[in-house]
């Protein structure tokens, strides 16, 4: 709490409100007593300038393009950590020593198998279902395969949680793996005890029967950037949404599931697979890029640049700049020759030299060169949205684990402002 009140004039009257100041100077008015002493709340459709709680995992300053977990900049985390060791410190706040870091990674490796029964379960999904369904599905289902890991009681699931967080981030890998061979009609292969995360879900996704599948260091350095990238990042949607769930009580298991949901919309997660999609819409149309910038800038055309834009970066988005790097490298690796790649390029100079994009602040987001790497990697576009998720579970347990061990935290419930119709007799079938 800060020593500065705000004062709020309202009917004539003066009402004093505290004010709160975060580790990093952010600034809020605590309007949590305000419906209570003026009958006001407060209005902000989609939440842009709304603080729904206090957090210590993430720290992102829009305007300046910095990304922090636990205080450490994500350029350094880019170049020095690997996902595995930035997973351990967002859920537990610090860097491991060489020996957590050894038990976690060992404890993530003996849970890489999943259940017959769940495997059976995958290969029950019709061939057109959707990855992302069918990984929100499982993880959900997973919950039943631990059911004392996941039991709704906060206290016991809270205890439990460091065997849960192993569990969901090594079998999320292999549910995500499982649920594209089984798309292709695939047999499942096993993990490879000597692999590293990545190497163990490139084999998990690309191996023969019988046959190792070989991955380059640098290509399964490409993908562990991705996933470090999108590890965590704030009260996003999906991550509210886990936190949201998560306040009712649910168990991680339930809640992850429901930030797997959330993700997918094309405008959060999803838009790695839109990126991909557009590029591909650009090229069978014939257009350089130029038509469906002009369609973009146009109000009511429903056109949108995906992999452009983000509510909280106005200036660039530092993920985009690391990965961009990595972009250049893998597909110079991999001798990538792709139209798509030419079209994408095009949209990226032409987009970031026009007054439209340049005045709202809209420069190409992580999504659009995770698209392109992943592409080149031949990551089908369906299991984009999927290789983010598998990114987010670190960040998804760690907002679990700040929900669950808060003693105040309160169910997540906001109020409304009614639109529609007042009290009104109800009309028999005839008179309708
Ligand atoms: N292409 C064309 N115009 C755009 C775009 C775009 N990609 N993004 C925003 N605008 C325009 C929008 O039409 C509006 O114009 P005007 O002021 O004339 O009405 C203005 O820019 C502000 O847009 P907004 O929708 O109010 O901005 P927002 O903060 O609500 O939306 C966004 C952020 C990311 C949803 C949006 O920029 C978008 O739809 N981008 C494309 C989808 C995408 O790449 N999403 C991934 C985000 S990164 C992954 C993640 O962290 O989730």
């Amino acid at each position: 709490m800060s020593q500065k009140k705000a004062i709020l004039k309202l009917d004539d009257k003066e009402f004093v409100l505290d004010t709160l100041v975060g580790t990093e100077g952010e600034r809020a008015v605590d309007v949590r007593t305000l419906r209570d002493t003026t009958g006001y709340i407060t209005f902000d459709d989609g939440y842009a300038n709304t603080g729904a709680c206090e957090s210590k995992v993430t720290f992102i300053d829009g305007e300046k393009g910095i990304l922090r977990y636990r205080g450490y900049s994500i350029e350094e985390l880019a170049e020095k950590s690997t996902f595995i060791e930035t997973a351990y410190l967002l859920i537990y706040g610090e860097l491991p020593t060489a020996e957590q870091l050894k038990s976690f990674k060992a404890r993530i490796l003996d849970n890489a198998q999943i259940h017959e029964g769940l495997r059976i379960a995958i290969s029950g999904f019709p061939s057109t279902a959707h990855p992302m369904a069918v990984l929100s599905a499982t993880l959900n289902t997973l919950g039943c395969y631990y059911p004392e890991l996941g039991t709704n009681e906060r206290a016991h699931d809270l205890a439990q949680l460091d065997e849960a967080a192993t569990v969901l981030i090594s079998k999320v890998r292999t549910l995500a793996a499982l649920a594209h061979r089984a798309k292709e009609g695939q047999p499942s292969v096993f993990p490879k005890p000597g692999n590293d995360y990545c190497s163990n879900f490139l084999h998990l996704m690309f191996a023969q029967p019988h046959a190792d599948h070989v991955v380059h260091p640098e290509v399964a350095r490409a993908l562990d950037l991705i996933l470090l990238l999108h590890a965590d990042h704030e009260q996003n949607c999906s991550t509210s949404t886990v936190r949201m769930v998560a306040s009712g009580g649910a168990n991680l298991f339930a809640s992850v599931s429901a930030g797997v949901c959330a993700l997918w919309g094309p405008l959060h997660g999803g838009a790695n697979q839109a990126v991909i999609e557009m590029l591909e819409e650009i090229h069978k149309s014939g257009d350089d890029g130029s038509r469906f910038i002009e369609a973009a800038k146009q109000k009511g055309s429903g056109v949108r640049l995906m992999g452009f834009g983000h509510r909280v970066y106005k200036n660039y988005d530092p993920r985009a700049k690391i990965i961009k790097a990595q972009c250049d490298k893998v597909l110079k690796l991999l001798n990538v020759n792709d139209p798509l790649l030419a079209i994408a390029m095009r949209l990226e100079e032409a987009a970031l030299n026009d007054p439209y994009f340049k005045q709202r602040n809209l420069y190409p987001n992580v999504d659009f060169y995770s698209g392109i790497i992943l592409k080149a990697i031949g990551i089908p576009t369906e299991m984009f949205t999927v290789i983010f998720a598998i990114g987010r579970m670190p960040g998804w347990i760690s907002h679990w684990k700040e929900i669950a061990e808060s003693p105040k935290q309160k169910i997540h419930r906001p109020r409304q402002i009614y639109m529609g119709n007042t009290e009104r007799a109800y009309v028999p079938m005839e008179k309708r």
